[in-house]
């Protein structure tokens, strides 16, 4: 070995998901641990890991440019976060009144508020307004120990709308130093310019957009609002299928409201993940196991929405043995939190997860609902060096003190980017990870 950038000391507790697969049913809880732990970082990637001593050993005569001592925390895989409406304009507050007085998240829809509300908002954001709000998020999701976020676009419903949300997200790809991984999701909501005239909008998203995208190389998924009133199945198949021809994996909103069928679709269709879920059948969820569908599940998605109803996690990991992920689900609407430490919670809260299960559904699985299990997910070595520091002792420990950020660092390719609870640099430094 000639050389190592950076040497991670004094870890306490590293905690990672093994190798690059999903993990699925009862692996979930299978974790790696190594107490007073060390890992050596090279152009990115992580080179050696294992006890301090050995790898210390290991090194010896090696020249190391840079030694940091995270003094007996806990390290585990940067979080991935599969399912976010990062970019869009405005912020929903004036809808909070009539949720809390109970009226149903798709007749605020229905009523034209809703995402549409945000469509209006989006519309009117120029493409230097959107990338400042969606660079803040970031910013937030960074602090959390989030070190790759997938993005949708879905507020802009017009070409080009869709088009500059989607080239927001890869200009903050470019310039943040979090991974962005782009998905089309112009069939979010029917616009009001084709309000009655829904296979028509289908028929643009289909000749028009999806095109479009694909020749930009703008996204590499394609996803739909699969929920009665909002996309049919028959739409959404025909939506996803055409988006196959055209290069971009298919991911789908799945039945969060009615048991649609949504599952069923996903299945059929070769849908790399299907996410919310709350009303999936025993024949969706087994139908995405034997598919290898990723349930991406958003608790706090649900807990916004004052739900008493919550997806089946316990089933779907002891029953239809899936590789059950995690996200936020960040949007204006029915989630606007980029916390993904407040899921972790509700996943423990309301799904009943255990800590190593959540642990797994926010890292490597989370990595396989994005096609980047090879590369992120997990400490091995080869993969890139995304690595979260948290301020605690043990997984538990994160679920059990609720409501605070336990963040203390964050590795990204191989760079510090924030350290002591601060963002200290926001250069991209994305050269040397490819
Ligand atoms: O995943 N369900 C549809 N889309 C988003 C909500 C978007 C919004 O309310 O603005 C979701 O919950
Ligand atoms: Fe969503």
């Amino acid at each position: 070995m000639e050389r190592i950038d950076l040497l991670i000391t004094g870890i306490g507790r590293l905690v990672t998901p093994p190798g690059n697969a999903t993990r699925c049913g009862r692996e979930m809880k299978e974790i790696r641990e190594i107490t007073d732990a060390a890992v050596a970082i090279r152009n990115g990637r992580i080179t050696l890991v294992g006890p301090e001593q050995e790898v210390r050993d290991f090194l010896a005569g090696v020249e190391i440019a840079e030694t940091i001592d995270v003094c007996g925390r806990m390290v585990t895989p940067g979080l991935v976060d599969p399912h976010t409406h990062l970019v869009h304009g405005g912020t929903r507050e004036h809808e909070l009144a009539l949720k809390r007085s109970g009226v149903p998240y798709l007749d605020i829809l229905a009523q034209g508020g809703g995402i549409l509300s945000t469509v209006k908002s989006t519309r009117a954001a120029s493409e230097q307004e959107l990338y400042n709000k969606a660079r803040r998020s970031l910013n937030e999701m960074l602090m959390n120990g989030v070190t790759t976020v997938e993005a949708k676009s879905g507020y802009g419903l017009t070409l080009e709308d869709e088009l500059k949300q989607l080239r927001v997200a890869k200009c903050l790809n470019e310039t943040h130093p979090l991974d962005i991984v782009s998905t089309f999701m112009g069939a979010h909501a029917v616009p009001p310019e084709y309000k009655g005239r829904e296979d028509d909008f289908v028929d643009h998203i289909v000749h028009e957009m999806l095109p479009k995208v694909a020749e930009e190389v703008l996204a590499e998924f394609c996803d739909v609002f699969c929920e009665h009133g909002v996309f049919s199945i028959e739409q959404s198949r025909r939506i996803l299928l055409e988006g196959k021809r055209n290069g971009l994996i298919p991911k789908i909103h799945a039945d969060e409201i009615e048991p649609l069928g949504g599952a069923e679709l996903a299945s059929e269709v070769g849908a790399i993940s299907a996410e919310h879920l709350l009303a999936a059948t025993d024949e969706g969820l087994a139908a995405l196991s034997k598919h290898g569908v990723v349930p991406v599940l958003l608790p706090g998605t649900s807990f916004n929405l004052g739900l008493s109803k919550h997806a089946r996690a316990r089933d779907m990991i002891d029953k239809y043995e899936l590789p059950v992920a995690l996200s936020t689900d960040y949007n204006p609407g029915s989630c606007p939190t980029e916390s993904i430490q407040l899921v972790m919670m509700l996943a423990s809260l309301n799904l009943k997860m255990t800590p190593e299960e959540i642990l797994t559904a926010c890292t490597i699985n989370a990595a396989n609902a994005l096609g980047r299990g090879e590369h992120i997910g997990s400490i091995e070595v080869g993969k890139r060096a995304d690595l979260t520091i948290f301020d605690a002792p043990n997984l538990a420990y994160l679920p059990y003190h609720f409501g605070i950020n336990h963040t203390f660092g964050v590795i990204k390719n191989g760079n510090v980017i924030v350290w002591n609870r601060t963002i200290v640099t926001t250069e991209a430094g994305k050269e040397e990870a490819v």
